[in-house]
C-alpha cells in the first residue's frame, strides 16, 4: 500500500470546503492513516516548497500558506500518490478538467484549494516533514 500526502490549503479551509474535500477522497476508497489541522511555520513552509526556492512565485507562496491554517493528511491506499493527484486535477485551476477538486472549486493558480504530492518519493519526504510516525495509524477498515 502506497501513502501520498494531500493539505487542504489556507483558502480550502477559509471557503470551509474541508468536509467535502476529505469527502471525495474517502468515497474514493483512500484511507485516512494522519490527519490533522495546523498553521504552518515559516521554516516548514520554506522547506516543503524547497524546490520552488528562486522562483518569481516562491515569496507569495510561502506568506499564503503560512496566512492561516491548512488541513494536512496522509491518505493510504494503491497508487495513493497519483489517485490523488488525479482528483486534484492541474495545478492551475483553469487547466484542470471540469469535476476534479481544482477544476470544480478554483480559479487562481496561487489560491488552488489543495496540495498533493507529485511522486513516492516526494510523499515520503512531505509526510516526514508534517507528521511525526506516531501520529500516523494503520488500522484495518473492515471492522
Ligand atoms: P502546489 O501543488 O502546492 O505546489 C507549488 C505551488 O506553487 C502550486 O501548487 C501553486 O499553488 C503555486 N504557484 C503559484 N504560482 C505558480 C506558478 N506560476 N507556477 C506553478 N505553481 C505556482
Amino acid at each position: 500500500m502506497e501513502r501520498t500526502y494531500v493539505m487542504v490549503k489556507p483558502d480550502g479551509v477559509q471557503r470551509q470546503l474541508v468536509g467535502e474535500i476529505i469527502s471525495r477522497f474517502e468515497r474514493k476508497g483512500l484511507k485516512i492513516a494522519g490527519l490533522k489541522l495546523m498553521q504552518i511555520p515559516r521554516s516548514l513552509a520554506e522547506e516543503h516548497y524547497g524546490e520552488h526556492k528562486g522562483k518569481s512565485f516562491f515569496a507569495p507562496l510561502v506568506d499564503y500558506i503560512t496566512s492561516g491554517p491548512v488541513v494536512a493528511m496522509v491518505l493510504e491506499g494503491k497508487d495513493a500518490v497519483s489517485t490523488a493527484r488525479e482528483m486534484m486535477g492541474a495545478t492551475n485551476p483553469l487547466q484542470a478538467a471540469p469535476g476534479t477538486i481544482r477544476g470544480t472549486y478554483g480559479m487562481d493558480i496561487g489560491r488552488n484549494v489543495i496540495h498533493g504530492s507529485d511522486s513516492p518519493a516526494s510523499a515520503e519526504r512531505e509526510i516526514n516533514l508534517f507528521f511525526r510516525p506516531e501520529e500516523l495509524v494503520s488500522y484495518d477498515r473492515s471492522l
